[in-house]
């Protein structure tokens, strides 16, 4: 408890957080990962240092503070508590109308455009424990397959959290998580293995690279050009002010015919001189002109 004196003061029990450290970490966390944490989510933001720090053996908030800010040591510590600091809710198929989008309207232009011997490759941003590139996969096999020549594809998929990344390129799930996945498409992208898991096949597996990206630094990854971007979920996390110049960079790795694809209502009032945006009023979608 705190005593009165220390009240007056300002002073706060170790555990506890006033409002001004509260802020010091989310200045913290946003010039780190971008994301923003308003002070109605000062319960989340509190119990996930918590949880991390008796984890790692701190009580306090301002040694522990210190600690991120100690050299490689604290990169490393970063590293841990970014997992606890991030929402990382996912499922397969998430939202059907954007991958409607990309199967139905968007891949059969790109397949009428692209040369014969072009492959396709994408990118998940904030991919989480794996299921949105996993369904990519899913769609793009579908659609590709059937292509006439076959195409292939790759996708890179990306997040800030290592390990989100670890699930992700196990992925393994729990059994349950086949109602996600729309019947035709369970046969040749998953199967149950000895232990009773879902497992994503081989085949789809090696088609992705899972790579620890930091989407403030997307621009300066060695990422390849890209013909689909499939950023959703992930920019309502920063600040407002922030998501158009998240984008700029993101258009800038689009070809020529390119998609990008987020999450509907993600942005407001965004454009880009060489992005057109897609009709259709339960998605989010910008085509790079060709
Ligand atoms: C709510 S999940 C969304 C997952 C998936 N995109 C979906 O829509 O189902 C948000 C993900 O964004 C990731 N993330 C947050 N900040 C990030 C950043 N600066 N760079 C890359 N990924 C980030 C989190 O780690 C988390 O896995």
């Amino acid at each position: 408890m705190a005593t009165a004196l220390s009240q007056l003061i300002g002073e706060l029990e170790p555990g506890q957080m006033d409002d001004l450290a509260f802020q010091r970490w989310v200045r913290l966390l946003e010039s780190r990962t971008g994301v923003t944490v308003p002070l109605e989510r000062k319960p989340f933001l509190v119990t996930g240092l918590r949880r991390r720090m008796r984890e790692a053996g701190f009580s306090d908030f301002g040694v522990y503070y210190n600690e991120l800010l100690n050299g490689a040591r604290g990169q490393m510590e970063w590293a841990s508590l970014v997992d606890h600091l991030t929402v990382h809710e996912t499922r397969f198929f998430r939202h059907l109308p954007s991958l409607a989008l990309i199967q139905d309207q968007w891949l059969p232009g790109w397949l009428a455009k692209a040369p014969a011997d072009q492959s396709l490759h994408a990118l998940s941003v904030g991919c989480s424990t794996g299921e949105e590139a996993y369904t990519l996969a899913m769609v793009l096999d579908e659609g590709l397959g059937r292509a006439e020549p076959p195409r292939r594809f790759g996708i890179t998929a990306t997040d800030v959290s290592q390990p989100a990344l670890s699930v992700a390129r196990a992925g393994a799930y729990a059994a349950h998580r086949l109602e996600e996945i729309p019947e035709p498409y369970r046969g040749r992208a998953v199967e149950l293995d000895s232990t009773g898991n879902l497992r994503v096949v081989d085949r789809l597996r090696r088609r992705i690279g899972f790579a620890c990206v930091n989407l403030l630094h997307a621009t300066r990854a060695p990422l390849r050009q890209l013909d689909l971007i499939y950023c959703q979920n992930v920019l309502i996390y920063f600040a407002r002010d922030r998501r158009g110049e998240l984008l700029d960079g993101l258009a800038r790795l689009l070809r020529p015919n390119g998609l990008l694809v987020l999450g509907a209502g993600e942005i407001t009032a965004w454009t880009h001189p060489q992005l057109t945006r897609t009709s259709g009023r339960q998605t989010l979608a910008f085509l790079r002109n060709s």
